[in-house]
């Protein structure tokens, strides 16, 4: 039998109604705060990503899934959603457009990653992305919204961690102390951390290896190299917060995985699973980087798949499938004219209907309605038909009532 590809998952007709809940949710949010859908390629070239996200990242080195198509260009299934926004934002001229813009997606990405609790090779972010404005109003609007979002589906246990990584006027004197702080010990950290040693020495601080997260322990913070305009934007930020009543802790660590952000980064981490289900912040230098205008932006995206699963673990009576507020069973010919044609109207309605299409005996309808946890019974034979009278069950109360036999009077008795 061929299997699914390692870290994928099938998302079945018995589960969609969660992920269906959480994106309605998440829309509704989303649209009450300005942002419009963006939907943009699975693939793109190759050199976007590398550009974009940063050629000495995880993501970058370590986890795409980068082909040559048949015309020899090397393609890249998105690791992400940001950089192909952008791409989209220069491309599409969209500078023109009232400044600034506000757009979300909801869309697969792809990463190689070790597959564990939380990490899949495919999995699904909702995201939020405000491209056109450099005021830490817009950081607070987003990070407000996005801790909306986390509200909403009453997720326990989850910190809201916020950091400034500056600009690059401020990296470049923190890089230095840094280089000096690892330099001591470079010959100890792994190969990866070796080759970024020059090129970018704060991805060093996220690397995963144990080894280097020992090493790290007490390395010079960004926080205190932060030039005067970072500084009082990080300051406005957290001013804003607390004024928002949002809580969140100075994490000093934050490094981010992806090497467009600047200033604010922020993270929200599910204390009780152990992982990030929303992160994002400032990248004012990407849009330039890709080739537009000097465009600042902030956005976050949220891992839908580890939310579904926290939300599955704590919120179980939150969410239900729907199931048809009406089966209609008959017995001959007739009937089963007379009930396809009914279904048939009442579909139309806005009614969800089931009706037999498997040649089922009626009492086999009867047992399949009640496994479908069918609101009320409709139960039509020739008799029924030529009267124009039927009983109607109610299959909670197990009350049966007679009703007209036509649409608007289904209608009515039904609800
Ligand atoms: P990211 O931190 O790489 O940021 O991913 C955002 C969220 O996607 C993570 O916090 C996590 O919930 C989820 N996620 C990431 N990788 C996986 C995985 N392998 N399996 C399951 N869930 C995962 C970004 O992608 C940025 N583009 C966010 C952003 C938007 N920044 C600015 N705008």
């Amino acid at each position: 039998m061929i299997q699914k590809p390692k870290g994928t998952k099938d998302i079945l007709p018995g589960d969609s109604y969660k992920w269906q809940y959480v994106e309605e949710k998440a829309k509704e949010i989303l649209e009450n705060y300005g942002f419009k859908e963006i939907r943009v390629p699975v693939f793109e070239q190759t050199e976007l990503f590398e550009r974009g996200v940063g050629d000495t990242t995880d993501v970058v080195q370590k986890e795409m899934y980068t082909f040559l198509d048949k015309g020899e260009r090397s393609i890249t299934l998105r690791p992400e959603g940001t950089a192909g926004v952008v791409r989209a934002y220069i491309e599409n001229g969209m500078a023109s457009l009232p400044s600034p813009i506000k757009m979300w997606y909801m869309m697969p990405m792809y990463r190689y990653e070790n597959v564990q609790k939380g990490r899949y090779r495919e999995f699904r972010q909702i995201g939020a992305e405000i491209i056109g404005t450099a005021s830490y109003e817009a950081d607070v609007e987003l990070i407000a919204m996005a801790n909306e979002t986390i509200k909403k589906f009453n997720i326990p246990g989850v910190t809201l961690n916020i950091n400034s990584i500056g600009c690059p006027t401020c990296r470049a004197k923190y890089q230095e102390a840094l280089k000096e702080f690892i330099g001591k010990n470079l010959d100890q950290y792994c190969d990866t951390c070796k080759t970024r040693f020059e090129k970018n020495p704060m991805r060093i601080l996220d690397c995963k290896e144990r080894k280097c997260k020992e090493l790290n322990q007490g390395a010079p913070v960004i926080l205190d190299y932060l030039c005067e305009e970072c500084s009082t934007h990080f300051e406005n930020v957290k001013k804003s917060l607390q004024f928002l009543n949002i809580p969140y802790v100075i994490d000093a660590g934050i490094v981010r995985g992806l090497d467009y952000y600047t200033k604010t980064v922020f993270e929200f981490v599910s204390e009780t699973e152990g992982y990030t289900v929303l992160a994002g912040g400032r990248y004012d230098g990407l849009v330039e980087e890709l080739g537009g205008q000097k465009t600042e932006a902030i956005g976050f995206a949220m891992g839908e798949d580890r939310l579904i699963d926290i939300f599955e673990k704590y919120a179980k009576e939150e969410i239900k499938d729907t199931t048809p507020d009406l089966y209609i069973a008959y017995i001959g010919e007739i009937a089963k004219q007379e009930s396809m044609n009914l279904a048939f109207e009442l579909r139309n309605r806005g009614i969800y209907v089931e009706t037999d299409i498997c040649g089922r005996s009626m009492k086999a309808s009867l047992k399949y309605a009640d496994k479908m946890n069918c609101r009320y019974l409709l139960v039509i034979g020739e008799e029924e038909v030529n009267t124009k009278q039927a009983k109607l069950k109610d299959m909670k109360t197990g009350e049966e009532k007679e009703i007209k036999l036509d649409i608007e009077s289904i209608i009515e008795n039904a609800k």
